[in-house]
């Protein structure tokens, strides 16, 4: 192989860069192979948008947030807009500007992006993914995705600064974090920063029972409590709130508001003073942590190792100390929700944190 292609595909993850700046030292290090960036996801191949990844041109990135070759979450080439409104599968065209330019490619994506790699490899590109969501929710055995150790930790800090204030205020503070499909984030967060209440997607809530936790708490003189909300919670019965539709994707939910509904509707059923904070896309913002610069380096090396050895159509992905290939098809279209029966959801109920189920 001479030239190895790389883009970065779907919401951006903090550790992108250090995947990138991997891959790069990776390949012109150890296999002599030149690699080239596609800008903006399948947009930069559809459009010829590229750069030449050198070492200079990667240097310095380990620690910076966002991927220095852009993404978007949309132009899927088996869905490409061509007019408004108008929809064509550009598949071939888009291996063949690919093979134009590069002998394989390694899309760092999640879900979306991951799928289509999938799709492109049984059309006969020679692809390599790498595993990417601050959600955690990718189909990739127990192995965590980059990016989600940097999310998780900047909402356990959010709730450590929400105690605080919850506490002077004697309060009920409600914090929405992501995870549309699955409460990881809230989860962790809600471990680690000491909520009271963890509404994920894998467990409807009702109000009577998150109410009788609070109840519970103003027994002990507790005056005020903290509840972590994953933006795809949704009551018992309820139905998730689709906010619009992304052209040409498959990814229709754009979710939102389901904290201030939260801290409405108790701030009502107690008459205790409820506030909502949305942590949104400060989420994915900034400097990766140190775990997740590690994961994605790691990552980034397999990935490259992989392309240079000539193994396609799979995903790099850590289970246990080592990182292993799982087959792309295992991983496309998968989420991998919380385990409800798992020892750390367990463990959260055993010391008091309530679900809301
Ligand atoms: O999949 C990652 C994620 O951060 C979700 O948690 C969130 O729902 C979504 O992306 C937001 O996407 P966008 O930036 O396109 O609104």
């Amino acid at each position: 192989m001479k030239r190895l292609g790389v883009l970065t595909g779907g919401g951006d993850a903090p550790g992108l860069n250090a995947v990138i700046r991997a891959i790069t030292k990776t390949a012109i290090r150890e296999y002599g192979i030149e690699v080239i960036g596609f800008r903006d996801g399948f947009k930069g191949v559809m459009e010829d948008q590229r750069m030449l990844l050198t070492e200079s041109a990667v240097s310095g990135i380990l620690p910076r947030g966002g991927t220095i070759l852009g993404t978007t979450n949309r132009d899927n080439p088996f869905k490409y807009q061509v007019a408004e409104g108008r929809f064509e599968d550009r598949s071939e065209q888009c291996i063949n500007k690919i093979k134009e330019h590069a002998d394989a490619l390694i899309v760092i994506g999640g879900d979306g992006s991951l799928s289509i790699a999938h799709e492109l490899s049984l059309k006969g590109l020679p692809v390599v993914g790498c595993p990417k969501t601050i959600d955690n929710d990718l189909a990739v055995g127990q192995a965590k995705t980059f990016g989600f150790d940097t999310a998780y930790a900047f909402a356990t800090e959010a709730l450590d600064r929400l105690h605080s204030t919850a506490e002077s205020h004697h309060r009920i503070l409600v914090l929405e974090v992501m995870g549309r499909y699955a409460g990881h984030i809230a989860l962790h967060a809600g471990l680690a920063g000491g909520a009271d209440i963890i509404l994920i997607p894998e467990l409807p809530f009702t109000y009577d029972k998150i109410i009788a936790k609070i109840q519970d708490r103003l027994q002990q003189n507790k005056r005020f409590s903290l509840v972590v909300v994953a933006e795809g919670a949704k009551q018992l019965g309820g139905e998730m709130v689709i906010q619009k539709m992304i052209a040409g994707s498959d990814d229709p939910i754009r979710l939102g508001g389901i904290g201030e509904t939260v801290a409405g509707q108790l701030e009502k059923l107690t008459g205790i003073e409820s506030r909502v904070t949305v942590l949104g896309h400060l989420q994915r913002g900034g400097s990766p942590t140190p775990y997740d610069r590690i994961l994605a380096t790691r990552y980034g090396v397999a990935a490259t190792d992989l392309a240079a050895q000539g193994q396609f159509g799979y995903v790099v992905s850590l289970d246990g100390e080592n990182i292993k290939p799982i087959h792309l098809s295992q991983v496309a279209h998968g989420i991998r929700k919380v385990d409800i029966e798992g020892e750390l959801l367990k463990a959260a109920r055993k010391i008091g944190i309530s679900f809301g189920d």
